[in-house]
């Protein structure tokens, strides 16, 4: 076995290009989508207090930030929409004059190339907050075996089928469901192919989890749950097996891409993934993890260029193909610089 003083792996560390030589892990603007988050109105522009420099525009600024991300070469942008009415079932979610079909038409009229993504959830649409249809006695579907509260999960499917089928012909290239709701993505494939949207993609928030790092986002697109929390859907945390099982029925069920969420404090889920399964994985670096980095830095306690790139570099290196960041939009220029 060869060993020191035979071996001095820093011999390769030593200057900047030496580094750049033998890098294993690749982060360019190719991996970045970008997310925003759009609201009815015009000109506005409200910014999102625990989420710094981002804030819910309205369909004309949310064009000109899309002309921005093209400028910088990011490929893709999730959007997210807050609806200025809810309801208990969230139909505005698939309402053609909606706020994010209209942002779409928008977004792809303008910036054809771009590649749009639609968050496919309820719970920015529904008045309780929760990813779909809640069990209450006066429902018309109530069904008296399941717990009042309870998400009911088949007919929840109907809402997204009909949801995933108004954004794709507003011209949504990507479909995510993300609410964590069995047999979403054959129900949203199924619904897809039969109007003959055969080529809009579904990227599935596979492996999401009941995460704490999602507090930032609640604010930003208005939807925390008005009772309980998401852990009867979302995933418990401490699961790895469990994740990998998710992974594999989205796969069997048709999803083209696989996503895990959030991404930081799950590595060792998104590098089990990448060893167990061929297909495209995405990883969500969330809004806590974003905040997080932003507040730490505004102390001076980090260097927040220095932080955002490890970690993005160690969510590459775990194996993601993509990720959605909040810092896309200064990544790009980071990495330009
Ligand atoms: C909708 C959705 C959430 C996020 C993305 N899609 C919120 C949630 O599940 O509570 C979180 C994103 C983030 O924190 O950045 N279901």
């Amino acid at each position: 076995m060869s060993m020191f003083p035979e071996l001095r792996p820093r011999r390769l560390r030593r200057t900047a290009n030496l580094r750049r030589m033998v890098r294993e892990t690749t982060l360019s603007t190719d991996h970045l989508i970008s997310a925003m988050f759009v609201r009815h109105g015009q000109g506005v522009e409200r910014p999102i207090a625990s989420m710094p420099g981002h804030a819910q525009l309205s369909v004309d600024m949310a064009v000109r930030e899309a002309r921005q991300l093209a400028e910088l070469n990011i490929p893709a942008v999730i959007l997210f929409g807050i609806p200025d009415e809810k309801d208990a079932t969230g139909t505005e979610n698939y309402n053609p004059e909606g706020i994010v079909p209209q942002a779409i038409r928008a977004i792809k009229e303008a910036v054809p190339e771009l590649v749009v993504i639609s968050d496919m959830c309820c719970c920015e649409y529904t008045t309780h907050g929760h990813c779909g249809i809640i069990n209450t006695p006066d429902a018309p579907c109530y069904n008296p075996r399941l717990p009042e509260g309870y998400l009911l999960n088949d007919e929840t499917l109907d809402i997204l089928r009909q949801a995933s089928v108004v954004h794709a012909e507003a011209g949504a290239d990507i479909i995510a469901p993300s609410g964590m709701i069995d047999g979403m993505v054959e129900a949203i494939r199924y619904a897809l192919d039969e109007e003959g949207f055969t080529d809009t993609i579904i990227m599935s928030y596979a492996a999401k989890f009941s995460s704490g790092f999602y507090g930032p986002f609640r604010d930003a697109a208005e939807s925390p749950p008005s009772f309980g929390d998401r852990s009867e859907y979302q995933m418990d945390p401490p699961n790895l097996r469990e994740a990998l099982r998710e992974v594999e029925m989205d796969v069997d069920e048709g999803a083209d891409i696989v996503m895990v969420k959030p991404a930081l404090p799950y590595l060792d889920i998104i590098r089990q993934v990448r060893e167990n399964f061929d297909l495209p994985i995405a990883a969500y670096q969330v809004s806590g993890e974003f905040s997080m980095i932003k507040a730490a830095a505004a102390q001076g306690w980090i260097d927040e260029q220095r932080v955002a790139l490890e970690s993005l570099y160690a969510i590459r290196r775990a194996g993601a193909d993509m990720i959605i960041t909040y810092f896309a939009k200064e990544i790009a220029r980071w990495l330009k610089s």
